[in-house]
C-alpha cells in the first residue's frame, strides 16, 4: 500500500498537461468522488495498526501534493491563455515603434552622389588619416603655406617616428590617390569627412563633410567644368538655378574659382543666409594645376582636367534652413527625426 502511495506521488510530480481538459481529468482521477484519494482514505481502515501512522502521514502528503499540483497547472494554463488572448485582441492600443530617419548629411550627400553618378562619375574614397604628401605636397602646397600651420591642421603623432601624419583637411587628398593609382580618363567623386583645427561655432566645426570631384582626360577645358557645375546646380537647386564663378586661389588648381548659386534676396532670411548679396557660396573649383598632374604621374602635355570640392554641411544648412552647424553633430533625436525620407 505504502509503495503504491509513493508511485502516485511520483506520477504527480512528473505530470505535464497541455490543456484545461487534461487538468480536469487529473483532478477527477485524484480528487474526484471515485478518485484515488477517496479510495485510499477508504482503505485506511484495513491498514494494519502498526502501519497506520506512516500510511496516514503519506496519505495527507499525497492529498496536499495533488491539490497544489492541480492549482499550479490550472494557473499556468490560464496565464498562457491570457497572453494568447492579448495578442489576438485587435481593439488594444498598438505598440508604437518609432521609425528612424536618415541623417540630413547622409540625405544631402546621397542626393549629390546620385546627380554625379547619373552623368558617369564613379565614387571613390580615401583614408581620413593622411600623410603630408597626399594632403599637401602633391597638391602643390608650398612648404610655408599657412594651411599646414598648427592653426588649421590636426597632426597625428606617428609612433614609428617617420613623417607626420595629419587628419585630412580636405578630400582633395583623394584626387592624388586616384591619379597615382589609375590612368585617365578619370571621372570620380569622393565623399568624406574632413578635419580642421578651428573654433567650433554656429558657422564652422572642426569636423565636416566634403564631396570632391575630379575629371581628367584629353582636352578637358574650363567650359566643361562650368557646364557640369551648372548641370549640378539645376538638378540640385531646381531648373531656374543660376551659378556664377568668382576668381579665387587654390595651390592645386589654375585657374581657380569660387562658385556661387543664386539664392534670392526677397526676405530677411535671404539677407541673412546670403550676407545681403543674394548669392550663396557652395564650392571651390578649378583646372588641375600641371604641377599636380606631374606629381601624380600624369603628363600635363597630354592630359588636362578639372576638380571641385564642396562642403556638405553648408549645402544641407541651406536646404533645410538650419542656422547652426553644430546641430548636425549633436544627435538630438528631436532634430534628427524631422528628416523623414523614403528609404
Ligand atoms: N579642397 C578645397 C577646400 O577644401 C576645395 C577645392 C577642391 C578647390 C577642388 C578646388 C578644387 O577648400
Amino acid at each position: 500500500m505504502i509503495e503504491q502511495l509513493q508511485q502516485y506521488k511520483e506520477e504527480l510530480e512528473k505530470v505535464a498537461v497541455k490543456s484545461a481538459e487534461e487538468v480536469e481529468q487529473l483532478r477527477i482521477k485524484y480528487l474526484g468522488q471515485k478518485g484515488v484519494l477517496k479510495e485510499l482514505f477508504g482503505a485506511f481502515k484495513s491498514v494494519p495498526n502498526e502501519q497506520k501512522k506512516e500510511f496516514g502521514k503519506q496519505l495527507n502528503e499525497l492529498k496536499n501534493l495533488a491539490q497544489e499540483k492541480i492549482l499550479e497547472l490550472k494557473s499556468s494554463l490560464s496565464d498562457q491563455g491570457e497572453e494568447a488572448r492579448a495578442v489576438n485582441d485587435l481593439t488594444l492600443p498598438g505598440n508604437y515603434k518609432e521609425l528612424g530617419a536618415r541623417h540630413p548629411i547622409s540625405l544631402v550627400r546621397q542626393e549629390i552622389i546620385d546627380i554625379f553618378a547619373g552623368i558617369g562619375f564613379s565614387i571613390s574614397e580615401g583614408p581620413e588619416v593622411e600623410d603630408d604628401w597626399h594632403n599637401f605636397t602633391a597638391l602643390n602646397f608650398p612648404e610655408e603655406h599657412p594651411a599646414r600651420d598648427m592653426q588649421d591642421t590636426f597632426f597625428v603623432e606617428n609612433k614609428n617616428g617617420e613623417e607626420d601624419l595629419v587628419l585630412r583637411t580636405h578630400t582633395s587628398s583623394v584626387q592624388v590617390r586616384i591619379m597615382e593609382g589609375g590612368k585617365p580618363p578619370i571621372r570620380t567623386i569622393s565623399p568624406g569627412k574632413v578635419f580642421r583645427n578651428e573654433a567650433i561655432s554656429a558657422r564652422s566645426h572642426c569636423i565636416f563633410h566634403q564631396i570632391e570631384g575630379l575629371y581628367i582626360d584629353k582636352g578637358v577645358s574650363f567650359a566643361d567644368l562650368m557646364q557640369t557645375l551648372q548641370y549640378f546646380a539645376s538638378e540640385f537647386f531646381g531648373p531656374k538655378a543660376k551659378i556664377r564663378m568668382r576668381p579665387s586661389y587654390f595651390p592645386f588648381t589654375e585657374p581657380s574659382a569660387e562658385v556661387d548659386v543664386w539664392w534670392g534676396l526677397e526676405n530677411e532670411s535671404d539677407y541673412r543666409i546670403t550676407k545681403g548679396t543674394g548669392w550663396l557660396e557652395i564650392m571651390g573649383c578649378g583646372m588641375v594645376d600641371p604641377n599636380v598632374l606631374t606629381n601624380c604621374g600624369i603628363d600635363p602635355n597630354e592630359y588636362s582636367g578639372y576638380a571641385f570640392g564642396m562642403g556638405i554641411e553648408r549645402i544641407a544648412m541651406n536646404r533645410y534652413g538650419v542656422d547652426d552647424i553644430r546641430m548636425f553633430f549633436e544627435n538630438d533625436i528631436r532634430f534628427l527625426k524631422q528628416f523623414k525620407s523614403a528609404f
